[in-house]
C-alpha cells in the first residue's frame, strides 16, 4: 500500500485520513508516514547485508525527536554536524557509540561535548580542525577517535548547492593533501585515527560518481595502509535521491550491489549516511487554500504555508509534487502555488497544472519529509508549524505549532527602552 494514497476521493496517510488530521491539528501541517521510514531504513539495512555496516541516519534531514527516535530504535545511528544535533540525538536515545560528527566549522564547545559523549568519531574536514581536536581532547583528558573526509574531487552530477565533493567545494580535505594529513593525525597524541569519510552531494541520481568516489577512497586506503595507517570504519556519506518528479533514482539495493564489491575490497566497517533517502518522501506540507486570484491571465493559489515552513522551491527551485487533498474532478488550471510570506520567491510551483481548488480546501506538498521542517524558520514572524506522525490507524503530534510567545522567547528590551 502507498503510504500517501487515495482511499475514494480523500488522501489517507497509512489508515488516517488526510483531511481528519487537517480539521484536528489545524492547518499547515507536516506529516510523516512511520511505515515509509521503517520501509526505508529497513530498505538499507538489508540491502547492505553483506558488509559489516551502520546507518548514520543524517539527522539534518529531519531532526524531530520521535524521527531520530524511529531510527535509533531500528538500529540506527546518527550523522550530526552541530552541538544541537548532538544535543537532539542523544535526547531522542541515539547511542553515543553510533554517532559521527561531520561539518566545517565546529567549534570548541560542541568538540567537547562529543568527546564527553564519547561519540563514535569525528568526520574532520580540515587540519586545522584535527588540532584544535587534539587540543580539545587533551585539555578534557580524551582521546578523539577521528576519519578525515576526504575530498574525492567527483562532480556528483546534482544540483550546485547540494554538490559537496568537488575540489572547489569547501568541504573536506583534498584526496592529494590527505596523506600529509593523515600522517599528521597519526603522530598527535590525543588523537586515534579509525576511520575515512566522504560525502560527495546529495540527490545524486546516478550510481557513476558513487562508484567513481569509492574506487578513489578505496585505492586510497591502500595507499594509508602501505604507510602504516590502519583504517576500521569507511563513511561512505548519504546523497542518495529521491523521486520528486519523473526522477528514477537507484534502489538502496541497487547501490549496494554496485558498492558492495568495493567495500568488500575495504575490509572495513561501512557507515552510511542517509537523510532524504530516508525520509524525504515519508513526509508531505499539508496546507489550504486561503484565496485564489487571477491577474493579467495568471492565476494564484495563494495558501497557508510558505517558504517558512518549506524553503526548498525558493532557496534550489526545486520541484515537489502538489496534489488536492481531496479530489473533486474538477478540470486541471494552470497556477503558481504562493505562499503568504511577502517576497516573490515564496512559491511552491510556477505554472503548475493542477485541478481546481477553492479557499478553504486542501493541498499536499509531496516529498517534504526531509529538508522541509529541518529548514524552516520564523520569517514573517511565523510559528513554526506542527508534525504530525501517522503509525497505522493513529495519529501523534510530535511537534506542537508554536504560539507568537516562542517567537520573542529570547528577545530582550534594553533598559533605555524600558
Ligand atoms: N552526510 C553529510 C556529511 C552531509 O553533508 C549530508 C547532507 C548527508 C550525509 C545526507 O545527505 P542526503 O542523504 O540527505 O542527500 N538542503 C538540501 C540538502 C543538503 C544536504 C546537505 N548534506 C536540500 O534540501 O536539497
Amino acid at each position: 500500500m502507498e503510504d500517501f494514497h487515495f482511499v475514494d476521493k480523500e488522501m489517507f496517510c497509512e489508515g488516517v485520513s488526510v483531511p481528519r488530521i487537517a480539521a484536528e491539528a489545524g492547518t499547515p501541517f507536516y506529516l510523516y508516514s512511520y511505515a515509509a521510514l521503517e520501509r526505508q531504513f529497513k530498505a538499507f539495512d538489508s540491502a547492505f547485508r553483506d558488509v559489516p555496516h551502520l546507518i548514520c541516519y543524517a539527522a539534518k534531514a529531519n531532526s524531530n525527536l520521535s524521527i531520530l527516535k524511529i531510527f535509533s530504535r531500528l538500529g540506527g545511528g546518527a550523522d550530526i554536524v552541530s552541538g544541537g544535533e548532538l544535543f537532539r540525538s542523544l535526547r531522542a536515545g541515539v547511542p553515543a557509540e553510533k554517532i559521527v560528527f561531520a561539518g566545517v566549522g565546529k567549534v570548541r564547545g560542541e568538540i567537547a561535548s562529543a568527546l564527553r559523549s564519547n561519540i563514535l568519531m569525528f568526520n574532520v574536514e580540515s587540519l586545522q580542525e584535527l588540532r584544535l581536536i587534539n587540543e580539545v581532547a587533551k585539555s578534557e583528558g580524551k582521546i578523539a577517535r577521528v576519519a578525515l573526509r576526504v575530498n574525492p574531487n567527483i562532480d556528483p552530477l546534482t544540483h550546485p548547492y547540494v554538490s559537496t565533493g568537488m575540489k572547489q567545494s569547501k568541504f573536506g580535505i583534498d584526496i592529494d593533501e590527505a596523506m600529509k594529513d593523515y600522517l599528521e593525525a597519526q603522530s598527535l597524541p590525543h588523537l586515534k585515527v579509525i576511520g575515512i569519510h566522504q560525502h560527495i552531494g546529495s540527490q545524486l541520481i546516478d550510481l557513476k560518481p558513487f562508484i567513481e568516489a569509492l574506487s578513489k577512497i578505496v585505492e586510497f586506503i591502500g595507499k594509508l595502509k602501505a604507510s602504516g595507517i590502519e583504517i576500521s570504519y569507511l563513511d561512505i556519506g548519504g546523497g542518495l535521491g529521491i523521486t520528486y518528479q519523473d526522477e528514477t533514482p537507484p534502489l538502496p539495493c541497487e547501490m549496494a550491489e554496485a558498492l558492495v564489491p568495493l567495500l568488500k575490497q575495504a575490509g572495513c566497517i561501512v557507515i552510511l549516511e542517509p537523510g532524504r533517502s530516508l525520509a524525504g518522501n515519508a513526509g508531505i506540507l499539508v496546507s489550504r487554500v486561503l484565496f485564489t486570484k487571477s491577474t493579467s491571465g495568471k492565476n494564484f493559489l495563494i495558501v497557508d504555508a510558505g517558504m517558512s515552513d518549506l524553503i526548498r522551491p525558493a532557496l534550489y527551485q526545486a520541484y515537489h509534487e502538489i496534489k488536492p487533498v481531496v479530489r473533486t474532478g474538477r478540470p486541471p488550471v494552470k497556477a503558481d502555488i504562493v505562499g503568504p510570506v511577502c517576497e516573490s520567491g515564496d512559491f511552491f510551483a510556477k505554472a503548475r497544472e493542477i485541478a481546481q481548488l477553492e479557499p478553504g480546501e486542501l493541498l499536499a506538498v509531496m516529498g517534504a519529509g526531509a529538508y522541509g521542517f529541518s529548514m524552516a524558520s520564523h520569517y514573517n514572524s511565523r510559528p513554526n508549524i506542527p508534525e504530525v506522525l501517522v503509525k497505522g490507524d493513529k495519529f501523534f503530534m510530535i511537534r506542537e505549532r508554536e504560539e507568537y510567545e516562542d517567537l520573542i522567547r529570547h528577545e530582550k528590551i534594553p533598559s533605555f527602552l524600558a
